[in-house]
Order: structure tokens, then sequence, then C-alpha cells
């Protein structure tokens, strides 16, 4: 029987994971199909138990659903436990693990595809819902010289700041704070992007930074990169390559085979200016 899987977000149209998906089984011959789900705010566990007792065999997690999907697993691994968010559940008998691997996408793009190194670099993280908790992690893997967490709310940023046990310097700071302070990378965890909007980070922080990168994908300068190109940001880049390269892992953890990626980013990425 051809097997289902799904993304669920709010909101869901733009996703570009069924095709990606869909590229994945044909390039790999697996049998499956994969589909969307635009998930009700406050109902995750009423479309996710629909999608289980129709027979779904796993699903994606995207905005705004990450931390629900944690919560929703009954084996979860490392990575979950310790961000407290998920982006993958797979489904077995009565069981439901959950993983985590948009921090190894990202991961795999800055330092593969971007090849710009994050070991000594002074990195900001815009964010501190779950984008930014599953990535923070892997981030700190690196070993950046700081690393300082930003947030519209300040006291998310510094829950988040004080969970992490690191040799790294982590930080917690409002973006009013950031006046004054510049930084080699900067990350747009936020979902501020999805709707438009800018995060109130001043454009000083942005300043001739090796890089300016933005979680959200396909929808060209968004006014976070827009913002980035007039501070003079050397290089910019949206989430496309993070989107396929935890696709491809979510895929192997699924299905067992590993799907070739770089083809795909190019056929997807958009031009940014
Ligand atoms: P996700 O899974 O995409 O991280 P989330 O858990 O709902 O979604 O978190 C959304 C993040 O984007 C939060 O850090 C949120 O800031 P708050 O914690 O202050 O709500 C941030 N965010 C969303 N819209 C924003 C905006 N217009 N400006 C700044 N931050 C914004």
């Amino acid at each position: 029987m051809t097997d289902q899987y799904a993304v669920i977000g709010n909101p869901i149209a733009q996703s570009k994971s069924p095709l990606i998906h869909a590229t994945f089984a044909e390039m790999t011959g697996q049998d499956m199909v994969y589909g969307r789900i635009l998930g009700a705010v406050g109902d995750f566990v009423g479309a996710v138990d629909q999608f289980r007792a129709a027979g779904g065999s796993g699903m994606n997690i995207t905005t705004p659903f990450k931390l629900d999907a944690a919560r929703y697993a009954d084996v979860v691994s490392q990575r979950v436990q310790l961000s407290g968010a998920a982006n993958a559940l797979k489904f077995d008998g009565d069981h439901v693990h959950a993983d985590n691997f948009d921090g190894i996408g990202l991961i795999r793009d800055v330092l593969d595809n971007l090849r710009c190194p994050l070991a000594g670099k002074r990195v900001l993280l815009l964010g501190a819902g779950g984008a930014a908790r599953g990535a923070l992690l892997p981030l700190l893997e690196q070993v950046p010289a700081e690393l300082v967490i930003a947030n519209r709310t300040l006291s998310k940023a510094q829950e988040l700041a004080a969970a992490t046990a690191s040799r790294v310097d982590v930080r917690a700071s409002s973006y009013a704070d950031l006046v004054g302070q510049t930084f080699d990378v900067v990350f747009n965890a936020t979902s501020a992007s999805l709707r438009d909007e800018l995060p109130a980070v001043p454009a000083s922080a942005l300043a001739n930074c090796h890089l300016a990168y933005e979680f959200a994908y396909g929808r060209g300068l968004t006014p976070f990169l827009s913002l980035a190109k007039e501070a003079r940001a050397q290089r910019l880049a949206d989430g496309v390559g993070m989107l396929v390269e935890q696709a491809a892992e979510v895929f192997h953890w699924w299905r067992g085979v590993r799907p070739l990626t770089r083809d795909l980013i190019h056929t997807l990425m958009i031009e940014l200016r």
C-alpha cells in the first residue's frame, strides 16, 4: 500500500515540502504520497489524530506547531528533548516518534553549501520560538565565539539562553539593546517574514556581516534580507538549502534511503535581489 505523509502548519500554502518529498520519492523509487494540512491553531492534536486514524505514516511540522509536536510524541530524540521542538513525526503503531532535523539542515547548508564556517564567529540568532530552539544546539556545536539570542519577547530569549549549558558565551538581548553591536553571521529564525514583517533588529547589527540568513524561503528579498542588503551584508541566503537538507534527513529517517540534494536546491532557489 502507498504510504501517506504530510506537512502540517499555519499558514501552509507556501510549503515546498510536498514538492521536495515527491521529488525524493521519485528519485529513490519509494511508494509514497505527501500532502499538506492547514492546522487550526489550538487544535494540533485533533489534526494529527485524524491523519493517523486515516493511516498516515509520518508528518513534517512547521510553524507554529513545532512545540506542540514535541509534546504530542512519546518517543523523542535528544535533540527534541533539549530544544522542546520537533519538525518531524513518525507513527509506529501506538508510538509516535519525534525528531528535529532543522538544525542539521541549517548547518549542512551554511557549512557545506554556503561554505561559511561558524567556529569563532560572532553569531546573532533572531527569534526564540520553535525554529530558533531547533537551531540553537547545532549552532553551539560549531563553537562560535559568542551567540546572542534576540527576541521581541525578551523573557523567551532569556529562558532559552538560561537553558543552554555550553562553553560558548550565550546571551539574551532585546532588539533595542543590539544597537552598537556587530556580528559576523545573523540568522532570522522569527516567523515575521511569513507576514512580510521586519523584526526590530537595528541595521547596525547587520552591517558588513559575512552572512545574513533568512529561515523562510521562496519569498525573495524579505524585509530582513532587504535590511541586510542595505546594511551591506556580504552574502544573503534564504532557507531553501536548509529546507532541502532537513527534508533529506527526514526522508532518510522515514524511508531508510538518502536522496541527493544539490540539484533540487538549485531548482528551487530564487535570486535574492
Ligand atoms: P516558529 O516555529 O516559526 O519559531 P513560533 O514558535 O510561533 O514559530 O515562534 C515565532 C517567533 O517569531 C517568536 O520568536 C516570535 O517572537 P515573540 O516570541 O516575541 O512572539 C517571532 N516573531 C513573529 N513575528 C514577529 C515580528 N513581527 N517581529 C519580531 N519577532 C516576531
